[in-house]
């Protein structure tokens, strides 16, 4: 089985890519290169392409003898999209979906999905479980909702199988700090309280402190990004074992604090961390957190990674690497 990672060169994708060749299966990275980086990806085989395109895509399916995805490839940013709709559906909506029918016209099934808790937008209740409404908030969060539905579809029509994985908070690196995620372009917190340790930025802000919470701050589900890669081999064994396509929410089940962050940061790096408490910002859910036991069922999945190993990997790569990849 070779498998192609889109979005291979890119954070969670290249974490996946690593571990997927440490465990000696077949393996070829495809990224445009717009965010990711080809040091990212070490030795595996690196295709520079878009999955938008037809050519390129066929050419590294049958080249490599593709027969399972893992799709990453996509724009990230919630509030990015919602100044620039068109990215979003255009980048992750309409090219996935033309991707998903380039690999259908190819005979390629086993297709793991990159989505995102975002299709929940706010939530009634937490922890959120798979079969919670989805009502998107930005069209980042709808991109990732359209997708999920063409995937669905392409299995009713062709039997096409597939996993959508909801990702909570993803966070923390190789734990050697050899790679991990690029902090220039993120506004996640916990690369966002590295650099303001490390005095890249200025200090941390604290957007709100008067939530409903135990501490007055908001809550959300860091999983390590190790964990996620391993469900992602996980998912791609399930299918691989004739498993059904279904929905997935990848996150620990333990939602922590902004504070909990910071004073775990605070005792990993082993000094204060510049920070400043400011107003809420407009659209923050105050908590949210996965209920994970469908995964943690279905796959066999255990998130290994509290907020420590988090943490403590995250500062293993940001120190070392002040200037990211250099690239
Ligand atoms: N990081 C998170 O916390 C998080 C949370 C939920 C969901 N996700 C989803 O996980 C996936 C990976 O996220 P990440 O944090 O690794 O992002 P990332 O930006 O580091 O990686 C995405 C990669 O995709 C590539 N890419 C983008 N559009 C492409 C295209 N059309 N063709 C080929 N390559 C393309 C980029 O160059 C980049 O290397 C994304 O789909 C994202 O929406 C991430």
């Amino acid at each position: 089985m070779t498998v192609l990672v889109t979005g291979g060169a890119g954070y969670i994708g290249s974490h996946t890519v690593r571990l997927l060749q440490e465990q000696g299966r077949d393996v070829v990275a495809f990224d445009s290169l717009e965010f990711g980086h080809a040091a990212a990806v070490g030795s595996v085989p690196l295709v520079v392409g878009d999955v938008g395109d037809r050519d390129a895509v066929t050419d590294v399916v049958e080249k490599h003898g593709v027969d399972a995805v893992v799709h990453f490839a996509a724009y990230k940013s919630p509030t990015e999209s919602m100044t620039k709709p068109h990215l979003y559906f255009g980048n992750n909506a309409a090219k996935t979906a033309a991707f998903i029918e380039t690999l259908h016209a190819l005979g390629v099934g086993n297709f793991v999905f990159s989505s995102t808790c975002a299709v929940y937008g706010t939530p009634e209740k937490v922890p959120v479980a798979e079969d919670a409404a989805v009502h998107p908030e930005s069209p980042y969060g709808e991109s990732k909702a359209m997708t999920e539905k063409v995937l669905s579809w392409y299995d009713r029509c062709f039997g096409m199988r597939s996993i959508s994985v909801r990702y909570f908070n993803a966070a923390g690196a190789w734990p050697d700090g050899s790679i991990g995620e690029d902090w220039s372009v993120t506004v996640n917190l916990v690369p966002v309280v590295m650099k303001a340790a490390l005095g890249r930025r200025g200090p941390l802000q604290v957007f709100g402190t008067d939530y409903p919470t135990p501490d007055g701050t908001a809550i959300r589900d860091y999983v390590h990004v190790l964990d996620l890669a391993d469900a992602h081999v996980k998912a791609l064994d399930y299918l691989a074992g004739g498993g059904s396509s279904t929905v997935l929410n990848l996150g620990t089940g333990v939602g922590s604090s902004v504070l909990e962050v910071l004073t775990t940061a605070e005792k990993v790096i082993g000094r204060p961390v510049p920070h400043e408490f400011v107003e809420r910002r407009p659209g923050d859910p105050v908590a949210l957190w996965a209920d994970n036991r469908r995964a943690v069922d279905l796959l066999g999945w255990r998130p290994e990674w509290g907020l420590e190993g988090i943490l403590s990997s995250a500062w293993a790569w940001h120190s070392t690497h002040l200037d990211g990849y250099e690239d």
